[in-house]
């Protein structure tokens, strides 16, 4: 399976991209800079020398990618949807973004027209079969390759087969469940808690995640 991530030059692409190489998927990571790409695609294979990984503007990223993770930060997410909405099409989208703000260090959770960001990225591309997950994972967690995440991934979309089908993508990383957590109404519910998570991470000095019981 090719996984494209749009901005996958950040951290959070770049983790998802290194955990996924690790899994055996072929990834792409796309960059509104080819050079930028080129670099990001480097650091996976000095992580996982194995990895099957290339590096590509994010218009060409999006069109050869069969899955399409949008990590960029909220504030570019309407723009460069727009731009990508062509290549986009009708393809499998994972949306990652969480809107938050920082003040004196604390997240907070911003308000999104549309609900969240995940239903604005549906409304953008109402062509694509948009999901969101991943919100609730850190970064720093997924550069550390051989670590196991021992963490629950929340899926959200309206295709149920959508979300099957990330669910089993999210069981593809070492230490993480993949939990159907229903329609795009729930997803300010999962991005929002990001803005908690983070918060509690500061107060104790971790990467905390989150692990659902009973399930
Ligand atoms: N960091 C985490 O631990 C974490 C965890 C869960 C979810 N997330 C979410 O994942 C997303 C990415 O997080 P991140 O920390 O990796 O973010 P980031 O480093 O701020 O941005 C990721 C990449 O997006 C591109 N970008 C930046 N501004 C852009 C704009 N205005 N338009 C288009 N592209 C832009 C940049 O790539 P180029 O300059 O190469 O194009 C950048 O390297 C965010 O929405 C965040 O809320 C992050």
């Amino acid at each position: 399976m090719k996984l494209a991530f749009i901005g996958g030059t950040g951290p959070e692409g770049l983790g998802l991209a290194v955990r996924f190489a690790a899994a055996g998927e072929e990834v792409i990571i796309g960059s509104r800079s080819a050079e930028r790409a080129q670099e990001a695609a480097a650091k996976i294979v000095a992580l996982v020398p194995t990895a099957r990984v290339s590096g590509a503007e994010n218009p060409d990223a999006a069109r050869q990618g069969e899955v399409v993770f949008i990590t960029v930060p909220f504030e570019g997410q309407r723009d460069i949807l727009l731009a990508l909405r062509e290549a986009i099409g009708a393809k499998l989208v994972v949306d990652t973004v969480v809107p938050l703000a920082f003040e004196k260090g604390r997240a907070r959770a911003l308000s999104v027209a549309e609900g969240s960001a995940t239903q604005q990225a549906q409304a953008l591309l109402p062509q694509a079969l948009v999901t969101g997950a991943f919100h609730n994972l850190s970064a720093q967690k997924l550069m550390r390759v051989d670590e196991d995440l021992g963490s629950d991934v929340i899926v959200v979309g309206d295709d149920p087969e959508a979300r099957r089908r990330v669910m089993a993508l999210a069981g593809r990383l070492k230490g993480v469940r993949g939990i159907d957590g229903g329609p795009l109404v729930n997803a300010r519910y999962v991005e929002e808690l990001t803005a908690l998570i983070l918060n509690i991470n500061r107060t104790y000095k971790v990467q905390a995640g989150i692990k659902l019981t009973g399930i």
